[in-house]
């Protein structure tokens, strides 16, 4: 099946105006991903589905392209420096703060892709809080792809997957089912609230969040969709919390109002 100049400038279209991803660049992935995909489904062309897709965007096949474009990788333990991080700095600063404040403490996992991360901030939250319940502590989890969404919903992950992770952590948060595959315990599962979200929309969640992860999504966007995007987060958090972006990625100083803290670390002003 041939994928040609137009249907491909479609495609890049589609994916950058509705979801800020910039595919300009990623012939070679597009085909590797749809092409089979499409034969096995008996499209007879490119055009074919692209037609279904733009008609519908919220039909089955757009919520399918989202699934097969969009690049999820992630593991346990990666950028482990900005767990630490919080459970050093913020999250002494928030017991500090919050203690006559309701006690309550928001974070966001605003590309949490299958979960590893999410469950990651639970674990430390847990072992800060030594499970104290007065502490009331909520963490909303969101990615554009319903697919990894549903896996990170499991908890469910290979040995080899946890095998980074602290033996105590393996130990205390994670239950093995078969053979090879474990699984997050159910109290640290019920505490993270995932949904599907596309970070180019208006932000509907109430209440303003401690911390935010952004952390290796905004590499597929453009400054300007990068910029606005900060902003919206930026009106939706508290004075003085702390957004995490990935160690690779900067944000233009001139173009945001968080202040740089370090590398991949930013902050409200307070
Ligand atoms: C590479 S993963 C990052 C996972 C995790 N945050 C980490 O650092 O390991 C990037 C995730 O961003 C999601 N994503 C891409 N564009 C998005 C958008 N417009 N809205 C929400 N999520 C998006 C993808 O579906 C993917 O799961």
């Amino acid at each position: 099946m041939q994928l040609s100049e137009n249907e491909f400038r479609s495609i890049v279209t589609y994916i950058k105006g509705n979801y800020g991803i910039d595919l300009s660049q990623k012939r070679v992935l597009i085909t590797g991903r749809l092409e089979n995909y499409l034969l096995r489904n008996g499209y007879q062309s490119y055009k074919e589905y692209i037609d279904i897709v733009e008609k519908d965007p919220n039909g089955k096949e757009a919520v399918n392209l989202v699934n097969v474009l969009t690049t999820n990788h992630t593991y346990f333990m990666r950028e482990f420096e900005h767990f630490e991080y919080m459970e050093k700095v913020i999250l002494p600063w928030l017991r500090k703060t919050q203690e006559n404040r309701g006690k309550d403490v928001r974070i966001w996992s605003a590309a949490s892709s299958t979960g590893e991360e999410p469950y990651t901030i639970e674990m430390v939250l847990c072992d800060f809080f030594n499970l104290d319940k007065a502490w009331n502590t909520q963490i909303l989890a969101t990615d554009l792809s319903t697919r990894v969404l549903q896996k990170a919903k499991s908890g469910v992950y290979l040995a080899e997957q946890i095998e980074p992770m602290p033996d105590a952590w393996k130990r205390r948060y994670f239950k093995k089912i078969s053979s090879d595959e474990f699984q997050v315990i159910e109290d640290i599962r019920k505490k993270i609230v995932f949904r599907q979200f596309n970070l180019m929309d208006s932000i509907p969640f109430r209440g303003k969040f401690h911390i935010v992860f952004l952390r290796n999504v905004m590499i597929y966007f453009e400054e300007e969709t990068k910029r606005r995007l900060l902003d919206r987060i930026y009106n939706h958090m508290v004075d003085g919390g702390y957004l995490f972006i990935g160690t690779t990625e900067s944000i233009d100083k001139a173009a945001t109002k968080f202040r740089y803290v370090q590398p991949s670390i930013y902050r409200k002003s307070i």
